[in-house]
């Protein structure tokens, strides 16, 4: 408890006080008290029951014991990315974590991350399974609502932003599923293949950087497969690259169920088993008498042991947990609205704003008729399932089933009522939308139809992008009735739009969170201003997919299968480039009710480093937030063996007055330029002639400036 030591002393020292049961009881975490409550005595010992049934919090995701004896708390464990999730319990819920990442500004993610850490520490709970950083790889990943979008830089600087937020209120947080967790069909199961170089150019390259910008306590491993191994067990994921190249000294906790051996997981880099007894093969493969019994026929060491407690200790000390033991108490639950509202109000994107006869629909002025429909607009607005499906503050605006992953949640926060208060003079009716003709009906004799659309994704299935219940036909209806049609979309990732070149209005509104509809009103009517930028593509159709099918798609749970990632690093808007491919809406699309124009471009390649300096002007007559771009792309990206033609390499979000202007400076990181070197695991620059593509999205880059850099060559070992 000597706070002048540092984190790893004071680790060190509380591990040479444990006996060996004290260790043991670190290295095995539970799921909630009732799921180990029905487990037997021998699955889950009375001594465990006890504690839990003290302890524990009933419905949350996880608890391991302590060791009161050392001052050591037990690691009272909470879902997820955008809120405390317990059944029962209301708490603040963020917008879905890729809406946040829309933000493109990483003050949005730190801001949450921060007030949904003190939610949950005033819960009960010291330990955050926030932190979803997967690559939007897979369009159809029923997650990617969970993580932050397609490329490594942005995902790195929006999750490391949160983890970052979440930490510094004294609570560890994880990074997860490491790795190459990217669908959900057959997730337990799947066997995803990827070489190297590719894995380290692309999904591993975005925990590299959300590693570093958030230094998350721990990582959780995924429940796939990754080139054979189970993430859980993977040497390469967890020893070489996490522990050894990156210098992780936290803690690997597993997927709940996520383990499928002892020895191999021991030695192969896992250091707490989670989730105990809930899930995955029914074993309790870290309980004290599998591991005492391997420790004694020699298979793992007690070195080893050690170095397992030891980083599930250091972050308890190097976080703060220990020092700041939490204290349940009254949330402030309308100021941690309002950092939720914020959120949504800088990442809804404005998808299309086409005008009819002069005059762009958005922002909604002057209007006196209007007709809103569908999407239980009138209720609220949706969110995503499964774990990080947060129960809201007031209960779900529609029943919520209270079977995992449930049914779909709804926070309260009806569009329909926060337009009414934000245009009190206007007359507007309500359609739900159950009837094509009810719904057109009301749009004919409104100026505006504004159509809600909700596609809901949840944990352990993926999607299709086609929208559900005649939804398509519902735009189609009302757009023909009214050609003034806005449609607000409520998605989990990117949707086919087979109405598109009818409707001229889009906002993409992602799962905007618990004051989602006023977000939505503050934005149609324009109080606020959009300013999100799309984190992912919008595919035009199925043929732009990278795999035409995805393996285990709706298949029975269990069935192994395989997954080829041949596009290797091509994710995203690489992929679209390298096959000339034309997206329904690219990465980084995003417009505003001003304009902005990028300026005096330069790019600078002193000490091997680019240096991108300009100017932002907003060129329209509003307030408004701009979001620059930087790519990166090389003369010839096959001869530097790269994996497309450009990656994005910095952006800047700025906020200006009409007429205003701003220098901005990026520095790109050097991992952004070079290749991975599997042979002798180093990064290279090749020698050669760089264009720097200025813009404001991955399609509008209008200013190229050229570098020339040499060849440069380092190792990845954080330790050389
Ligand atoms: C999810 C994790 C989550 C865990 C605990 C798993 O099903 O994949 O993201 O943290 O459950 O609830």
């Amino acid at each position: 408890m000597d706070k002048s030591k540092t984190a790893e002393q004071r680790a060190t020292a509380v591990v040479a006080a444990m006996t060996e049961n004290e260790k043991l009881r670190l290295i095995l975490g539970y799921s909630d008290p009732d799921t180990a409550e029905k487990a037997s005595d021998q699955a889950v010992s009375p001594t465990a029951k006890a504690d839990l049934a003290a302890h524990a919090i009933k419905g949350a995701a996880g608890y391991v014991p302590g060791v009161p004896r050392l001052g050591i708390p037990a690691q009272t464990q909470t879902d997820a990315s955008i809120g405390v999730r317990v059944e029962g319990m209301g708490r603040t819920a963020l917008p879905s974590s890729l809406a946040t990442a829309a933000s493109f500004d990483p003050a949005v993610p730190y801001a949450g991350g921060v007030m949904i850490a003190h939610e949950a520490r005033l819960s009960g709970f010291n330990t955050f399974l926030a932190g979803g950083a997967n690559l939007a790889r897979e369009p159809r990943n029923g997650r990617n609502f969970e993580y932050v979008g397609e490329d490594p830089w942005l995902a790195g600087q929006m999750a490391g932003s949160l983890i970052a937020g979440i930490q510094s209120t004294h609570m560890v947080s994880t990074m997860k599923h490491f790795a190459i967790n990217d669908q959900e069909s057959q997730r337990t199961t799947v066997d995803a293949t990827i070489s190297p170089e590719a894995a380290r150019q692309s999904d591993l390259l975005a925990f590299e950087f959300v590693y570093e910008k958030g230094h998350p306590g721990s990582v959780m491993c995924s429940y796939n497969l990754v080139n054979g191994r189970w993430a859980c067990e993977n040497d390469y994921l967890l020893n070489k690259v996490l522990k050894h190249d990156w210098g992780f000294k936290g803690y690997v906790m597993s997927d709940w169920g996520a383990v499928h051996s002892t020895v191999d997981a021991v030695n192969h880099g896992l250091d707490q088993m989670t989730g105990w007894p809930c899930c995955g093969d029914g074993v309790d493969y870290f309980s004290p008498a599998r591991v005492k019994a391997a420790l004694a026929a020699g298979d793992i060491t007690q070195k080893r042991i050690d170095d397992m407690v030891t980083r599930i200790l250091w972050p308890l000390f190097a976080d703060g947990v220990i020092d700041h033991p939490v204290k349940p108490g009254p949330i402030n639950f309308k100021a941690d609205a309002k950092v939720s509202q914020h959120a949504a109000e800088q990442s809804l994107t404005l998808l299309k704003n086409d005008a009819i006869h002069g005059r762009t629909l958005l922002p909604l002025t002057g209007v006196t008729q209007l007709a809103v429909i569908g999407g239980h607009a009138d209720k609220g607005v949706l969110s995503g399932g499964g774990s990080s499906g947060v129960h809201p503050v007031g209960g779900s605006a529609l029943p919520a089933s209270k079977h995992w992953p449930g049914s779909a949640i709804w926070m309260p926060s009806a569009p329909l009522a926060a337009l009414k208060h934000a245009l009190p003079k206007a007359h507007i009716s309500f359609s739900a939308g159950d009837s094509a003709d009810a719904a057109a009906a009301a749009a004919a004799k409104a100026q505006v139809a504004i159509v809600f659309v909700t596609d809901w994704r949840g944990e352990g299935s993926d999607n299709t992008l086609t929208l559900k219940h005649h939804q398509d036909a519902l735009v189609d209806a009302v757009v023909k009735a009214n050609p003034n049609t806005i449609v607000v979309l409520e998605t989990g990732g990117a949707v086919f739009m087979p109405w598109l070149d009818h409707v001229p209005t889009v906002l993409e509104a992602w799962y905007p969170g618990i004051r989602g509809g006023q977000a939505i009103a503050n934005v149609l009517t324009g109080k606020v201003n959009p300013s999100g930028h799309s984190p992912i593509s919008f595919p035009a159709s199925k043929a732009q997919f990278a795999h035409a099918n995805l393996p285990g798609f709706g298949k029975p749970y269990n069935t192994a299968v395989h997954i080829t990632y041949d596009e290797g690093a091509a994710i995203g808007y690489k992929w679209y480039d390298v096959n000339g491919y034309k997206p329904m809406f690219a990465f980084g699309h995003g417009l505003s009710y001003t304009s902005f124009a990028v300026s005096n471009a330069k790019a600078d390649a002193a000490n091997d480093l680019i240096t991108i300096t300009g100017t932002l002007r907003n060129t329209g007559k509003r307030d408004g937030k701009g979001v620059a771009m930087a790519f990166v792309s090389p003369s010839d990206y096959h001869a530097v063996g790269w994996e497309a033609p450009k990656r994005l390499a910095g952006f800047a979000k700025l906020d200006l007055k009409p007429g205003a202007s701003h220098a901005l400076t990026l520095k790109v990181d050097p991992r952004l330029l070079a290749t991975w070197e599997a042979a002798d695991d180093s990064w290279h620059i090749k020698a050669g002639t760089y264009h720097v593509l200025l813009g404001q999205a991955s399609d509008d880059l209008p200013i190229s400036v050229d570098v020339t850099l040499k060849d440069k060559t380092w190792s990845a070992d954080h330790q050389q």
